[in-house]
């Protein structure tokens, strides 16, 4: 055993804000950056992989802002094995209190053959290169192998052996395509442990794509073979299927300690408190039978089980809900309820807002009060999360008034506030949602394509807030924009307004071709 393997403790590196933000459809601004990283340093995650700085001005300025903001979590930026990405890293994080810098390249066959065009002999130098410059910068260095499950052992071996030579101290095996199999992952990582020689002198690391739904899987089994750090994202977003999902790893660890004898610092009963905000940010709603956070994972329709669960809920819950930080649906409040009561309220189910937010979402939860009889929490929930996701947007929603019916040509005229103007427009559609869809670029010309558009219930009931989904796709960018309202045709135009911001954001990124190693 390593002294690396024989520790219980696992350490939890996130990355729902570099490889979660490249999921298609995903993007967060700087300030939502930094609300995610402050959320995921209190819920005791280790590493906070806060970016890629060379990407554009904005991953820097994220990064740059998280490393000031973060003191207990270490703050890591990535970077590929070249001397401009490592630099730039490294001025990203020049503020952090602890820092990382993660550079990486591909090793395998195909990878070397075709995407860098390199020789193996000349990805084993950059290695060696990459590594020493990082090492100029902080202690704290981590190399990654890209595509490591497709990489023949032996060059594997020979260049995690001179990684950590050149001063890497931690290790980072991915599997970039999801393609490894639990059993053949967990034997990767064993062969790593014996046949390099210094292997005792770095954390050995796991980050697993979730292609054939195996990320977790193979994440556990290599901590059972002696990795001792999972890369891993809120809700599993990322790449394609997505990544390793940081709650389901984490519960697991915690709900079998009979196989799992490990411990993680994750308090987790912020885990629906991060979920959420990672939800509403990026637009991503989760999925209803997802598990841990899917509004499912602990609702019981059968009478069979709802009889048992009353008698002993371990008949059938393996978790109780208060461990991940979910709270009974209560009927909130009306519109008498106080500003006092609302912020207690929204304490409760996880939201620290500050005083501007919590006044803007004050008064549009009386909006919806005088509107619906009854507020329940989950309504709550998709107006905080609304707050969230419009913060500082460059096009806001101010009005639209829709005419549409069976013998009327549907209309839309709305108000937007570009930057400090307001500009109205009329537009005509195939139906309501299409002329509201035509006044938006009419106000705002631009060539994106619909690509979703996807309506469901907050709750039930003919009164509930609708919550819409829309993603627009632009020159192989995807965005994806969420909005809640009582009336379905306002979080609509919200819905698309919000996916239009992101896509204004994205436009000032560097092309993610450009960007591989
Ligand atoms: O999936 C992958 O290989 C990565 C690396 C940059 C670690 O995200
Ligand atoms: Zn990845």
């Amino acid at each position: 055993m390593t002294p690396a393997s024989s520790s219980d403790r696992i350490i939890i590196f996130d990355t729902t804000l570099r490889d979660g933000e490249q999921s298609p459809g995903a993007s967060m601004t700087v300030a939502q950056k930094v609300q995610i990283a402050e959320t995921l340093e209190a819920m005791g995650v280790d590493v906070i992989e806060a970016g890629f700085p060379i990407a554009s001005e904005g991953d820097f300025e994220a990064v740059f802002r998280i490393a000031e903001r973060v003191r207990d979590s270490v703050v890591c930026g990535l970077a590929r094995a070249a001397y401009g990405d490592i630099d730039r890293a490294a001025e990203a994080l020049e503020p952090a209190a602890r820092k990382r810098i993660h550079t990486f390249i591909s090793t395998s066959p195909l990878h070397m053959k075709f995407k860098l065009q390199m020789e193996p002999e000349q990805v084993h130098e950059r290695v060696v290169d990459s590594v020493t410059r990082a090492r100029r910068y902080t202690d704290d260095v981590e190399w990654s192998c890209e595509d490591g499950s497709r990489t023949e052992h032996a060059f594997l071996f020979r260049c995690v052996e001179s990684a950590i030579k050149a001063g890497a101290t931690t290790i980072n095996i991915p599997d970039t395509v999801g393609y490894a199999y639990p059993e053949e992952f967990a034997d990767l990582i064993r062969l790593i442990r014996d046949n390099v020689p210094n292997i005792d002198k770095a954390v050995l690391s796991v980050h697993c794509h979730n292609d054939l739904g195996l990320a977790v899987a193979n994440s556990l089994r290599a901590v059972q073979a002696g990795a001792r750090q999972i890369e891993c994202t809120i809700n599993g977003i990322g790449e394609r299927a997505g990544n390793c999902a940081l709650e389901e790893a984490v519960m697991a660890i915690r709900t079998r300690q009979d196989l799992l004898p490990y411990q993680s610092r994750i308090v987790t009963k912020d885990i629906m408190k991060a979920s959420r905000l990672v939800g509403a940010v990026t637009g991503f709603a989760v999925q209803p039978n997802k598990a841990i956070v899917g509004a499912n994972a602990f609702a019981h329709e059968s009478g069979i089980h709802q009889d048992g669960m009353l008698k002993n809920a371990e008949t059938y819950e393996i978790m109780r809900p208060e461990d991940i930080g979910l709270t009974k649906s209560n009927l909130v409040m009306g519109k008498h309820s106080g500003r006092h009561a609302f912020k207690t309220k929204l304490k409760e189910l996880g939201y620290d807002l500050g005083d501007n937010a919590l006044n803007e979402a004050f008064v549009r939860f009386k909006r919806l009060a005088d509107k619906k009889k009854d507020v329940w929490d989950e309504d709550l929930i998709a107006l905080v999360d609304d707050e969230i996701a419009s913060e500082s947007q460059l096009v806001r929603f101010v009005r639209l008034r829709v005419a549409c019916g069976s013998d009327v040509r549907p209309n839309a005229d709305l108000t937007l506030g570009v930057e400090d103007e307001e500009k109205r427009a009329e537009a005509e559609g195939d139906g309501p949602v299409d002329a509201t869809f035509n006044a938006i670029k009419q106000l705002y010309p631009h060539h994106a394509k619909l690509a979703l558009f996807q309506i469901s219930a907050v709750t039930e009931g003919t009164d509930a807030q609708a919550i819409v989904t829309v993603r627009l796709e632009e020159d192989g960018r995807t965005v994806d924009g969420q909005s809640a309202d009582t009336d379905t045709l306002v979080a609509s135009a919200k819905a698309y307004i919000a996916a239009l911001n992101k896509l204004l954001t994205k436009r000032a990124r560097t092309a993610p071709a450009a960007l591989s190693a």
